[in-house]
Order: structure tokens, then sequence, then C-alpha cells
């Protein structure tokens, strides 16, 4: 269900609406006071491992804080309506949620996942997951013949990230799920929505089956957590991701999912600043001349910005842009950033500014990176939620120091 709550900028012209009393469902799923005897409006950071039975196997909900924490509680409810999902479970990070749900698979099970990910998620799937026995191989599911192919009679998992980090392409979640599911319905089609947050995509309504994320990026939102989430609709799935959860033991601490509940509260405003500020950066960037390329799913200028519209109903403040030049010119141009940090990461209040060859996607091998475009001019940016102009200005003179000659 979608409306026009957010459609007073500009940037998000062409765009479905947002998804209805999203904001509303951030501040109150969840938290109802009537829970707490203190009838707390803030939900309490509950730190007790350990939970007292009136008698044996009988007690009020809660046994031991890794089956169950009254604050995760909070946090998994709030994130669950986000998603319009019916259960979300928390971990303790990003891999953690994918090691978790890749758990739900047994050797000799096949894993296709998207060719451009995370270079974490590559590296689980290539050096920890096939190691144990399942069958991972990745195609580039932009194109829907190449999926097809890559589909096989013991494939039970798809992985797709979209947009792509670093690269930023954008992957039909509706189109690859009726596919997947064609093939055989029991594969589990899992999005990775790090990027989207719940604000701008919901997967699940477009046919996925598992939204996963790192929590640690927009979700949060504040570059103060390591966390990942997983919802699900399916009675079945969220059993056995439940028993897991428990089973495997990934869990966050009760404090980091009181921060990340408290993250959610502010996403929906976050999330529009994000659209905007990145949306002036990318315009900026695309305008001059000592850039070469800039990929921003935003632009008009962006291969799947159609797709981009019917899918999502904005985008995040991740930007990739090649500078002209080799090298140096990268290095040149991220060490003279003075409001961007240099930094792994994304989806803070902050910029950030990093060289994927040499940083997130070092994991990733150099053969790989070249077929993904990740070379040595190319540099993704999060921006932030701090003034227009100043980040502008900031992306300005470290060209400048970069491109002496062409100011
Ligand atoms: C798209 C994406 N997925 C998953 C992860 C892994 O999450 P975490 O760092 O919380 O383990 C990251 C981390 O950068 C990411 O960017």
């Amino acid at each position: 269900m979608v409306m026009d709550s957010h459609k007073q900028a500009d940037c998000f012209d062409g765009f479905q609406g947002g998804f209805k009393s999203f904001a509303t469902e951030a501040i109150h799923v969840g938290q109802e006071p009537e829970q707490w005897k203190s009838m707390a409006v803030v939900p309490p950071i509950s730190l007790s491992t350990t939970f007292k039975q009136y008698g044996p196997g009988n007690h009020a909900g809660f046994e031991y804080s890794r089956s169950g924490n009254p604050t995760r509680n909070c946090l998994e409810k709030a994130v669950a309506a986000l998603d319009g999902a019916k259960y979300c479970i928390a971990l303790a990070s990003g891999l953690a949620a994918t090691m978790t749900i890749t758990h739900l698979l047994k050797a000799g099970d096949g894993i296709v996942c998207m060719n451009d990910v995370y270079g974490g998620t590559n590296r689980y799937f290539s050096r920890i997951a096939a190691e144990l026995g399942l069958d991972v191989s990745f195609a580039d599911c932009t194109q829907l013949d190449v999926l097809k192919a890559a589909l096989k009679p013991n494939t039970k998992l798809l992985w797709i990230e979209t947009p792509t980090n670093p690269t930023m392409k954008v992957v039909d979640i509706k189109a690859c799920a009726e596919i997947a599911h064609e093939h055989n319905k029991d594969i589990v089609v899992v999005v990775d929505n790090t990027f989207m947050s719940a604000f701008f995509q919901r997967p699940l309504a477009l046919g996925a089956d598992i939204c996963m994320y790192s929590a640690t990026k927009y979700m949060n939102g504040h570059s103060d957590v390591v966390m990942g989430l997983v919802s699900v609709n399916r009675e079945d799935l969220h059993e056995r991701l439940k028993f897991l959860q428990n089973a495997i033991g990934a869990v966050p601490s009760p404090f980091d999912c009181y921060l990340c509940n408290r993250g959610l509260k502010t996403l929906h405003l976050r999330m529009k600043q994000h659209f905007k500020n990145a949306m002036a950066a990318a315009t900026f960037l695309e305008a001059d001349p000592r850039v070469d390329r800039v990929i921003f799913p935003g632009l008009p200028s962006h291969p799947q910005h159609e797709l981009m519209k019917r899918q999502c109903t904005g985008c995040p403040g991740m930007i990739t842009f090649y500078i002209k030049g080799n090298i140096e010119h990268a290095t040149i141009f991220l060490n003279n950033l003075k409001l961007f940090a240099l930094a792994e990461s994304l989806g803070g209040y902050e910029s950030l500014a990093e060289h994927p060859a040499i940083m997130t996607h070092a994991s990733v091998p150099e053969k790989e990176r070249a077929i993904l475009g990740i070379n040595d001019t190319l540099i993704r940016l999060s921006v932030g939620l701090e003034d227009e102009e100043d980040i502008i200005a900031d992306l300005d003179q470290a060209l400048s120091a970069a491109h002496p000659q062409k100011n």
C-alpha cells in the first residue's frame, strides 16, 4: 500500500509514494508502554541474561536472553512492521544474518548469488559456505537469462543485493523472484536491503522470501551499532530462523537493540534527507569535467533509473563515481576531503568516502573486480545529513586538489 506523503521534494518525482503509516509504525509498533509494569514510554534496556519462572517451564515469555530478550523484541516487532512482514529476527551483524540464513541449507545444496555484492558476502559464500560443502555460484542477476541459466536442480537459495555495492546495478526483484520460484517454488529468495533501508524498498512485497539488512548502516543510521536484521512472512521460515537464532547464538546485545530501535524512529526523516543531499551531490559531480562518470540510481542517466522508480520509493545517499585520471588522482581526492571522512561503512548521518578496490572490496579477487568495474579510479560516497552546500563545497575542493590544472 503506497501513498503520496513524501512527494514534497523534487528528487522524489517519478518514484512511488512512501509506504502507508511508515513513520507512525516506526515510532509506535512494538513500543507499547503497557508491556512494562512501569509503563515506560521508551523501552528499557533489559540487561538480565535470565528470567525468573513462576514454576518449571511456566514463565512470562522469557527464559534466557539468547532465546528472547524484551528490548530485542521491541526492535524486532518494529522492523517487521516497517518491512510489511509478520516477523523479524535481530542478529549480531549483517554477516551473522547471512550466516544464519545460510544455515537453512545443508551440504550439497546450491546457492546462486548476484555477482556484484558486498565483499564480505562474496567472501562468506566463496570461502566459508563453499568449504562447508555448499555449491556456490555467482551470476549477473541484472541479466534474467543469465540468472535462468545459473539455477540448477540443487539450487535452494538465491541471494540478491540491489542496488549493488559499489557499482549500483539495480536488480529487478520481482522478475528474479518469479524466475527462481518458477524453477523451484522452494528456492528461498533473499534480498540484501541494506542500501535501501525499509523506507525505500520492500522486497517481501515484490516476491522475495527474506529481506535482510546490515542494520549497521541506514536502519540504525548513527554508525554506532553493528547488527543484522532478517524479516519474513512465511511461518516455516520464521520458525526455522528463530530456531537458528537461538541454536547458533549470533545475537545482538540489548544495548545495541535499544540503539537500533531508537535509530528507527527517525529513519523516514533521515532517508528523505539522504536522498535530497545525494541528488544534489550527484548532479554536481555529473556536471563536473574532473569526473568521468557518476553512478547514482536517482539520476536519469542511470541505466536502470526506470526500474528503480518502479521498484523503490526513493534512493539512499550512496553515490559511486569514477574520477578522471588514475589511482593518484583518486588518492589525492580522498586525502583532501575535509568534511567526508575516509572510512569504510555507510548509511550513518555523517558523510563518508572510500576506495572500494583498496578498502571494502579488497577481499574480491582482482580479476572479478575488473569484470565488475571496481577499478583504481572508482570512489564510493555515503552522503550524510550535513548541509547540502557544505557537502558540495568539500567535493569541489578535493577535486581541485586532485586536478589543479582543470580549475
Ligand atoms: C550491503 C551489505 N551487506 C552486508 C554487509 C555486512 O554487514 P555487517 O558489517 O553488519 O556484518 C555489509 C557491510 O558493509 C553491506 O554493505
